[in-house]
């Protein structure tokens, strides 16, 4: 790769679609190396275009022809590589997978963004072409299908819209009598409205994993496991690297393979899995940065950002197991009720909590309750502290 001028026809431009916090710093990553950033997102001043040199609201990403017209635009401007890259997965992907035909390059393919869109596609992707082990599904559009899934599958479940993320909608089916309440929500709560669920066997795992995996030029390589914890389906804290068995270790990393090898294209993925004993389940990947890898920006050399931007600008990255610098832990910052151009209050005592501590605020420009608003990340001689540290900074902090 040769580094250009942002503005000027030696750019190398990259399209940014999705601005939140993951964006915001691969955006970042991307400036270093000399890039120009475009943020695109659904909403002004999203955290990404606060730092990108130029951006488009497009609402709502979902609309191929406005997708296009931006995407067009931006084509069209002198420029020496153009390169978009999504951030999240509510966008036209269909329009993508044109737009990638007529020769736009898709990070890491248009293919991948369409599976990775819907909770049905990835599913069938992942279980039923490359027959991975997952919790057992099925995929439900009445309540009558969904009172059959409950019966077949047996409580406890897991119901999630097909369009979701951050737990949206999300619910756990603990006897057949929750399931009304658990379909009322899912059709409330889904990203693009009413639709299509599914209804997983719950897993009683012993704890669950984030497999970040890079493919890039010289193949592909693997951070140390990331442990995290969710509440309602969204991350609270997460943490690298989490011990696991090396048969284990091997097992997820055969998986992570075979799902990115599955995706193609070149940048990181967020591999979830879920652990029991000794058997690996898959759940879902994300194939951009994963918001349970933020931990990376102060437990590895290279973070999950960089790694990113390095694979898709065909840069070197190390190969093999990318090695943890020093353990660390993130734990999130979240809004408690609804205000515009909120402020974040407690800087000082969550950085005094240790000279480890780093925050990072995202500058949302609205606040609703449980939006993640920041981040606190700390590092230690061992996660079991710096996951006590990064908790105790975040709960120094307030959104107000
Ligand atoms: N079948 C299941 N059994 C047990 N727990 C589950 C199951 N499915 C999901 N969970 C729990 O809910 C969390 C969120 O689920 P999932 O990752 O599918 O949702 P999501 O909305 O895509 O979340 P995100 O966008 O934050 O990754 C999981 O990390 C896990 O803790
Ligand atoms: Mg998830």
């Amino acid at each position: 790769m040769r580094a250009g001028v942002p503005g000027s026809s030696s750019a190398v431009r990259v399209v940014l679609l999705g601005s939140g916090e993951l964006g915001r710093e691969v955006a970042i990553e991307a400036m270093r190396l000399g890039c120009e950033v475009v943020a695109v997102d659904r909403y002004a001043n999203a955290p990404a275009m606060q730092v990108a040199h130029r951006s488009h609201v497009v609402t709502p990403m979902t609309d191929g022809a406005k997708l296009r017209a931006v995407l067009e635009e931006e084509r069209a401007r002198p420029h020496a590589e153009l390169l978009v890259v999504p951030e999240i997965e509510a966008i036209a992907t269909d329009e993508l997978v044109k737009l990638e035909a007529e020769g736009l390059r898709v990070i890491p393919t248009a293919r991948a963004a369409r599976l990775t869109m819907d909770r049905e596609g990835i599913r069938r992707f992942a279980a039923e072409e490359l027959g991975l082990e997952t919790s057992p599904y099925r995929f439900c559009d009445t309540f009558e299908e969904v009172e059959a899934a409950v019966a077949a599958l047996g409580a406890p479940c897991v119901m999630k819209p097909v369009m979701s993320s951050s737990g949206k909608g999300q619910s756990v089916i603990r006897t057949p009598d929750d399931a009304k309440k658990s379909w009322d929500y899912a059709q409330s709560a889904g990203r693009t409205g009413a639709g299509r669920v599914i209804v997983e066997g719950f897993v009683h795992f012993d704890y669950e994993i984030t497999q970040l995996t890079v493919r890039h030029g010289n193949g592909t390589s693997f951070c140390a496991p990331i442990g995290h914890v969710q509440v309602d389906g969204d991350y609270r804290e997460s943490w690298q690297p989490h011990p696991v068995a090396p048969a284990v270790r091997e097992k997820i990393q055969k998986m992570a393979m075979q799902i990115t090898d599955g995706l193609g294209g070149t940048g990181i993925f967020g591999v979830e899995v879920f652990v029991a004993g000794d058997d690996v389940l898959f759940s879902e990947v994300s194939p951009r940065p994963h918001d349970t890898g933020m931990v990376t920006m102060v437990s590895q050399q290279l973070s999950e950002f960089a790694l990113h931007v390095r694979a898709i600008l065909g840069l070197d990255v190390p190969a093999g197991d990318i090695p943890v610098l020093r353990p660390g832990a993130s734990a999130v910052l979240l809004a408690e009720g609804e205000n515009e151009a909120p402020i974040v209050e407690g800087l000082d005592e969550a950085l005094a909590v240790d000279s480890t501590v780093e925050v990072r605020v995202f500058g949302k420009p609205d606040a609703r309750r449980n939006r993640r608003m920041g981040v606190a990340l700390a590092t230690a001689d061992d996660v079991e502290r710096a996951r006590e540290l990064a908790k105790r900074a975040a709960s120094e902090l307030r959104v107000v």
